[in-house]
């Protein structure tokens, strides 16, 4: 009985060391007879519970469960790398520690730090372990970064107690791969309009004021609001992204052109994202002819300021939602703060500029995001892709009181 989301699709199943490790064969069984192609990865104790041999039988293909078997297979990186779905079941309270915490001294948790993919975690273990306050921030930690996790049922365990630490049964984490695995549309009917990458202020035809910004968060929250429905413009200063598909690409060159780009479709919007790296001031006098060198006798070049793009949208503004982003040396809390409540904006994501893991050009990224009702939450690193959701997440939420939201973002100047 094939399953239309489940058939073709490849699942990474990550049996742990858990007394529920056998219920790991009945889901198996049930994710291949839909037409899922498993693989089954193995932490050392899980080999306790049940042999691998088991699963190789089941799923036809050899079960992983040595990160160093074979010298040149990177066998972490191609398995996630097709996979549709990681998939820890049962998972140990060690083993969500280990993910939570990043930690990379197997080949799950080596796996976990690499992934492309949705990963589900349905943890099985004692009653008081699941309610400990240390598993519970492995949890919240995990599902914060958009891990779904399938909690525990209530009932009697391996210990003969009661409580709650079960594996959800067969049927919950079924339905659940299947919500996991299908395409979200929840940004349907939204017109979401974003602006991405530098600002370039000529100085003359060849010299120009920029700055480092790849466009790539920005590329990334177009992609990932057009594959979950959303009818999505991205006005884009100079970048080597491709155009995501069904997406409508705006280029523009300076600030102004991304104001006029930005205002011309302002009202059409439901969303403003505003995650360009807008430069802040321009060449007051710029060349139509190439300076020659010889003519620079040393003067300083005179600057003049571009226009703050959100202030002057937000004086347009009738009922759009607005985040902003906020590129920041150091002190990210405050001065995100202060930019939030002086552009008048609904949320801002801040992120780290300059140094090691910069937020420019990295294909990962870490950020705080500040909304006016709520205390600073952070986001920590993870690909620009997966950062997109989680983001769309957060702003989603916002629309629901959309009002209040706004009123209590008042300026404070
Ligand atoms: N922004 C804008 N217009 C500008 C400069 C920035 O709309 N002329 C937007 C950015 O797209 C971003 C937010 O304002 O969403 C914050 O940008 P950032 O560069 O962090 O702050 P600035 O307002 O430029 O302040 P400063 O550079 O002094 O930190």
């Amino acid at each position: 009985m094939t399953d239309a989301l489940l058939a073709g699709k490849h699942v990474v199943l990550a049996v742990t060391g858990s007394i529920a490790a056998y219920k790991a064969i009945g889901l198996l069984r049930l994710l291949t007879q839909r037409g899922a192609t498993v693989h089954v990865v193995m932490t050392e104790s899980a080999k306790q519970f049940v042999a691998p041999l088991t699963f190789e039988v089941l799923s036809g293909s050899p079960v992983t469960d040595d990160l160093f078997s074979g010298h040149h297979d990177m066998k972490h990186l191609s398995l996630t790398e097709h996979a549709d779905l990681l998939l820890v079941a049962p998972c140990t309270a060690n083993t969500l520690a280990k993910i939570a915490l990043g930690l990379a001294d197997d080949v799950l948790g080596t796996m976990a730090l690499t992934l492309q993919c949705p990963l589900m975690i349905c943890p099985a273990m004692d009653g008081e372990m699941w309610t400990h306050a240390t598993v519970q921030a492995h949890a919240k930690i995990l599902q914060s970064r958009g891990v779904t996790i399938v909690e525990p049922e209530k009932g009697e365990l391996a210990s003969g107690q009661w409580g709650q630490g079960r594996l959800a049964t067969e049927d919950t984490i079924l339905t659940t791969v299947q919500t996991v695995l299908q395409p979200r549309k929840d940004w349907q009917g939204e017109r979401v309009l974003i602006s991405a990458g530098p600002t370039q202020e000529p100085i003359d035809p060849v010299r120009f004021l920029s700055n480092g910004s790849s466009g790539k968060m920005g590329y990334a929250i177009a992609e990932a609001a057009a594959a979950r429905g959303a009818e999505v413009v991205l006005v884009s200063g100079p970048t080597q992204l491709a155009c995501p598909v069904g997406v409508t690409r705006v280029p523009v060159v300076t600030a102004d052109e991304m104001l006029q780009a930005l205002s011309a479709r302002f009202e059409w919007a439901t969303t403003l994202v505003m995650a360009a790296a807008v430069g802040d001031f321009r060449a007051k006098e710029s060349y139509s002819h190439k300076v020659k060198k010889e003519q620079w006798n040393g003067e300083a070049l005179q600057l003049e300021r571009t226009p703050d793009i959100l202030l002057a949208l937000s004086a347009q503004r009738t009922n759009q939602r607005m985040i902003g982003f906020a590129a920041e040396t150091d002190e990210l809390v405050e001065h995100g703060q202060s930019k939030l409540h002086n552009k008048q904006l609904d949320m801002l994501v801040a992120n780290q500029v300059g140094g090691e893991h910069s937020a420019f050009g990295n294909d990962s990224n870490e950020v705080i995001v500040l909304t006016p009702n709520t205390a600073p939450s952070s986001i920590p690193r993870m690909p620009k892709q997966q950062l997109a959701d989680v983001l769309l997440d957060r702003i989603k939420i916002l629309s629901t009181s959309p009002q209040s939201q706004r009123s209590a973002s008042q300026p404070i100047l």
